[in-house]
């Protein structure tokens, strides 16, 4: 593989005031031990939803996970039996998950261009990633690379909307920092796939389907606080500039959790595309 196939879809810019999309996409790789140890796992029903919606178990498949990170959710796809290859553009996520799962199979590659032969997987998962790729690009190369009857799956833990001091947060950081939303997409995927314009013999079986689950996890606030602090938006804004923004985050949640420990509430938001 030549450094060509690893450009980014868009380059790098030059440092500049405002960051681009392509210095977010690949930010984690400055924080990739911080962000596996502080960043929330994936509970059982997600990989339930995952088989439901998929129409099939998840032993024994071949499994292509992009934008793999760490690898958080490879390795709990592998624990359900899946044989899975991980795929990611970054030295330092890859390195990572390298660390953390030696015996899995890493490719460094974007999702827009996937390094695979057609019809070769079961299932192709972007756990929190899909948002960094280009839709035009990286659903035809996803519904390439399936076999038919194979399925698209993509998911993202977002702080609970339906939980109001979570919300409550989410409202006081978008107030206070301009753009901090700009790359959610969770819960707007299946709109965005069902727009995209796909060649004959790349069509879905179905339209894409959604759904969302709840769920909590009980972690010391200054956990809660090196998850955020693992969020591209501060990464990419830098230490300096985060640190007043987390403090004062730090106080607001210590009035509301005196005893240190926070009822974590994510909305884990799933949408799957099945191949004809
Ligand atoms: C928020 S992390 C998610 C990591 C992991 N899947 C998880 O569940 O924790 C997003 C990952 O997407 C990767 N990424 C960025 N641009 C990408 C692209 N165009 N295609 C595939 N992965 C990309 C980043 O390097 C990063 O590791």
């Amino acid at each position: 593989m030549t450094d060509d196939t690893l450009r980014p879809p868009e380059s790098p810019a030059p440092v500049t005031s405002e960051p681009r999309a392509a210095d977010f996409a690949l930010s984690f790789d400055a924080v990739a031990a911080q962000y596996a140890m502080a960043r929330p796992s994936y509970p059982p029903e997600l990989f339930d939803a995952v088989e439901e919606l998929a129409g099939t178990p998840l032993r024994g498949k071949k499994v292509v996970d992009v934008g793999a990170g760490t690898g958080i959710a490879t390795a709990l796809l592998r624990e359900r039996g899946a044989d899975v290859i991980a795929v990611e553009p970054g030295p330092g996520m890859g390195a990572q998950l390298r660390t953390t799962l030696p015996g899995v199979p890493l490719v460094r590659a974007y999702g827009d261009a996937l390094p695979f032969a057609d019809a070769t997987a079961d299932l192709v998962t972007y756990a929190q990633s899909w948002h960094w790729t280009d839709p035009a690009r990286s659903v035809p190369e996803a519904l390439r690379v399936l076999r038919p009857g194979g399925a698209l799956a993509l998911w993202w833990n977002v702080p609970d909307p339906d939980v109001a001091w979570t919300a409550a947060q989410e409202r006081r950081l978008q107030d206070r920092l301009p753009g901090y939303h700009r790359h959610g997409v969770s819960s707007d995927a299946a709109g965005i796939i069902t727009s995209l314009d796909l060649e004959p013999g790349l069509e879905p079986a179905a339209a894409p389907v959604f759904r969302r689950l709840h769920w909590t996890r009980r972690i010391p606030v200054d956990l809660h606080l090196a998850h955020l602090a693992s969020r591209s938006y501060f990464v990419v804004m830098g230490e300096e500039r985060a640190k007043p923004v987390l403090d004062d985050e730090r106080a607001h949640l210590l009035r509301l959790f005196p005893d240190g420990t926070i009822e974590d509430a994510y909305a884990l938001d799933l949408t799957v595309l099945r191949r004809r």
